[in-house]
């Protein structure tokens, strides 16, 4: 399981259920990683994507709330929605947004980090993690967000 986000350096990242930014070489970045993989995301991430899935990736939603939908795979529980993950065998990407990644961070083996330069408000945060427990493996420098790669130093 990886987690895949972008974030300030003060950790913002939404605003209004949506994104506070639009970075095309963050959206491209995005979409490189992920593509062909399956994308575990909560319900009101979603609907920040106008509850369109996005091409050529596997969507699980998290949801209590949101009824079952043709096309979707809609899981009750953080559990369903990793079982079903599996099931596909692809990639398995956490995108968020702030109550999905808090939950599934303690699962996470990677982390995929791009670090937007400017600094934006918002009134969602990426959860608070330990710098400790994780080693960066890659870091590249872009012109509007710094991507940074961590792996789990001591995966359980
Ligand atoms: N910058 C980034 O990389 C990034 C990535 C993703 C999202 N975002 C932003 O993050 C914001 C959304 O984040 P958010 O924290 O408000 O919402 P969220 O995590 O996307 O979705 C929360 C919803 O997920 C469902 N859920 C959560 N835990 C659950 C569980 N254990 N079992 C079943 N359902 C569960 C619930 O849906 P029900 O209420 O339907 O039960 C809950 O209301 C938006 O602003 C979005 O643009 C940013």
């Amino acid at each position: 399981m990886t987690i895949i986000a972008a974030l300030t350096r003060k950790g913002v990242i939404g605003r209004d259920n949506d994104m506070p930014w639009h970075i095309s070489e963050e959206s491209k970045q995005f979409k490189k990683l992920t593509l062909g993989g399956t994308l575990i995301m909560g319900r009101k991430t979603f609907e920040s994507i106008d509850s369109r899935p996005l091409p050529r990736r596997k969507h699980i939603i998290v949801s209590r709330s949101m009824p079952d939908s043709d096309g979707i795979d809609v899981c009750r529980t953080l559990d369903e929605a990793v079982d079903k993950a599996r099931e596909y065998g692809r990639e398995i990407f956490c995108a968020g947004g702030a109550e999905i990644y808090r939950q599934f961070l303690p699962q996470a083996k990677r982390l995929y980090m791009s670090y937007v330069k400017q600094d934006f408000s918002g009134d969602t945060y990426f959860p608070h993690f330990d710098l400790n427990e994780w080693r960066v493996v890659k870091e590249e420098d872009q012109e509007a967000f710094v991507f940074v790669e961590y792996e789990r130093k001591n995966p359980t």
